[in-house]
């Protein structure tokens, strides 16, 4: 397994049996490389084994249609929802209660924001929120995080960097106070936080 996925996937492993799973920017390589998490294949794996509806959302019909076969061809598509639309959008209209939150959608770190924010106020209390390409890259500080990350502690989550294979990051956030394997660092604020 890649390792993107073994991060995103024991991130989901904490997330409450109750809410939904909800991804922006889904698995668009219909193999599995170590590049890519071949998210949406994993996840409906994990969600369809707890029973919980798992939404892939991204705004790319022929991603979607990649996605979509893959997941017939290797994952699970009992609980699983596929939507065409940008992640912002879907996030704005559903009412759903969301237990983990897969952020990995091309939009940049501005887009990330608003996507959480569409989100927010549907997280439960003990959601789990994960960002993919969190290293420093295109001029970004924390890639795709770097605007979501600095809100995030600001609100009081919990904030935690993995590295994920090669120069690549993920961003793991909760508001419990979990604790998590000995593999993360835990950051008190932004400033000690590798980059
Ligand atoms: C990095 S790929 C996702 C990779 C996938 N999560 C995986 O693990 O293999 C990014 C995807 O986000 C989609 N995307 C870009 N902007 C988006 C937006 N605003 N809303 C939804 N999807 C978006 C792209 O079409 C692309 O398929």
């Amino acid at each position: 397994m890649n390792g993107k996925a073994e991060r995103f996937l024991a991130a989901a492993a904490q997330a409450p049996d109750a809410g939904i799973w909800v991804e922006v920017g889904c698995v668009r390589i219909p193999e599995e490389l170590q590049s890519e998490g071949w998210s949406t294949v994993h996840l409906s794996v994990a969600a369809g084994g707890r029973g919980i509806p798992f939404y892939s959302v991204d705004k790319d019909a022929n991603a979607l249609m990649v996605a979509q076969e893959s997941v017939q061809a290797h994952g699970d598509g009992h609980k699983t929802t596929f939507v065409l639309d940008t992640g912002r959008e879907f996030l704005g209209r559903n009412e759903q209660a969301i237990g983990f939150l897969y952020l990995d959608g091309g939009g940049g770190p501005g887009e990330t924001l608003a996507e959480f924010m569409e989100a927010e106020r549907l997280l439960r209390g003990n959601a789990i929120v994960a960002i993919d390409d969190c290293q420093s890259h295109g001029g970004f500080v924390h890639g795709k995080g770097t605007d979501l990350i600095p809100y995030l502690i600001s609100g009081g989550w919990n904030v935690e960097w993995f590295d994920t294979g090669g120069e690549y990051k993920m961003v793991v956030a909760d508001r419990r106070g979990t604790e998590l394997p000995d593999m993360h660092q835990r950051c008190a604020k932004e400033t000690a936080c590798p980059t």
